[in-house]
């Protein structure tokens, strides 16, 4: 049997290089192995927890979209869906919070942060959370404990919610019989967590991101914004620079090498921002052609994903009747 990779990503805002490289290229890189069976999703509906402008959605949703198109998803090889095309995933939802402990949702992170900002605040401690944000961890068991999911390919800061599900399917199988497979994350160590302009971890949060897909001026300008140290002109370089970071991952390992003597040799800021640009630029051109294409045809996005719905609905299906039986409410 295959080992099954599911991951997804919220369209909560423009993609940035954080995403790509954190959870998109890994996802794109495991749908080449031939022993794998991957699912890749828009996650809309946990989206909802902070996005509720329809317009807002629909612009997100198709950045989404067109950037796992773009970035190499090949709807052959993946099957690519929309999360709320998909009923089973909120039925499991329902079914799997009753197996869940309160407290566990207390402890997971999102939840456990807007409390504390609201107690830091001198307000209520649910002042303003919405029961969408203390579910979340499990609607996101469902999506991933619905298709058999072996391996999930997420940033580090998605850790505990895999945890989570882990938990969870665990709670449910110890109840019921085994009929979930527990999951398990699967983290790229080189980029658990890739740092934004200003050296904390990029996120749409912190306005701090490198747009994953912008005009090559708009690239240009975000490399010559990204912060160094005050190192004099000449003086040798830090390779812990964000800018080193970066180019790792845009470079081939012999471009790399070269960039390294140069920053031992005293490179400036300047120059070595100019080389990380042109790598970038080299890399982005081709994916950034591709996104503009699929953003101008919706339509063949809509059929895609349409497509990928109907692939992924046999699965949910099959896993559905398991846990209807499971439970004692199936046929
Ligand atoms: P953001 O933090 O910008 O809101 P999301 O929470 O939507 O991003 O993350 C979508 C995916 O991208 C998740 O798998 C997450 O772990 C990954 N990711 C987001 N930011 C980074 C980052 N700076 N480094 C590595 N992975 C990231
Ligand atoms: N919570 C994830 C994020 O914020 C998005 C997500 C929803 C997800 N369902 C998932 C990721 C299932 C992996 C598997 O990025």
């Amino acid at each position: 049997m295959k080992n099954i990779i599911l991951t997804g990503v919220k369209p909560t805002g423009t993609p940035h290089l954080g995403n790509y490289f954190g959870a998109i290229k890994p996802a794109i890189d495991l749908m080449r192995e031939p022993e794998a069976q991957c699912f890749y999703f828009i996650a809309d509906y946990h989206a909802l927890t902070t996005l509720q402008s329809a317009a807002d959605m629909k612009k997100y949703f198709y950045e989404i979209a067109c950037t796992w198109l773009a970035a190499g998803l090949d709807p052959e090889k993946a099957v690519f869906y929309r999360q709320s095309d998909i009923p089973e995933v909120f039925e499991l939802t329902t079914i799997l919070s009753n197996v869940t402990p309160k407290g566990l949702m207390n402890r997971a992170h999102a939840y456990k942060a807007c409390v504390e900002k609201n107690e830091a605040a001198g307000l209520d401690r649910d002042a303003d959370i919405n029961m969408g944000l203390y579910n979340y961890p499990i609607l996101m068991t469902a999506d991933i404990v619905l298709f058999n999911t072996k391996y999930v390919p997420v940033g580090q800061d998605q850790k505990q919610h895999v945890e989570i599900a882990r938990d969870i399917a665990q709670y449910f199988n110890k109840k019921y019989g085994k009929s979930l497979m527990v999951p398990c994350e699967k983290i790229s160590e080189q980029v658990a967590t890739l740092a934004g302009l200003d050296g904390r971890k990029m996120s749409k949060s912190y306005n701090n991101v490198i747009p994953l897909f912008c005009t090559e001026k708009q690239l240009h300008k975000c490399v010559m914004a990204i912060k160094t140290d005050c190192s004099a002109p000449n003086d040798p370089k830090d390779t812990n620079s964000i800018l080193f970071t970066l180019y790792k991952l845009f470079a081939t390992p012999e471009q790399t090498a070269t960039y390294e003597q140069a920053f031992h040799d005293g490179i400036l800021w300047s120059e070595a921002k100019k080389q990380l640009f042109d790598v970038m630029n080299a890399y982005l051109l081709p994916m950034r052609e591709k996104y503009d294409y699929y953003m101008a045809h919706h339509d063949e996005v809509d059929d895609i994903l349409a497509q990928g719905a109907v692939k992924a609905r046999v699965i949910a299906k099959e896993t559905i009747e398991r846990v209807r039986k499971a439970i004692g409410s199936g046929r």
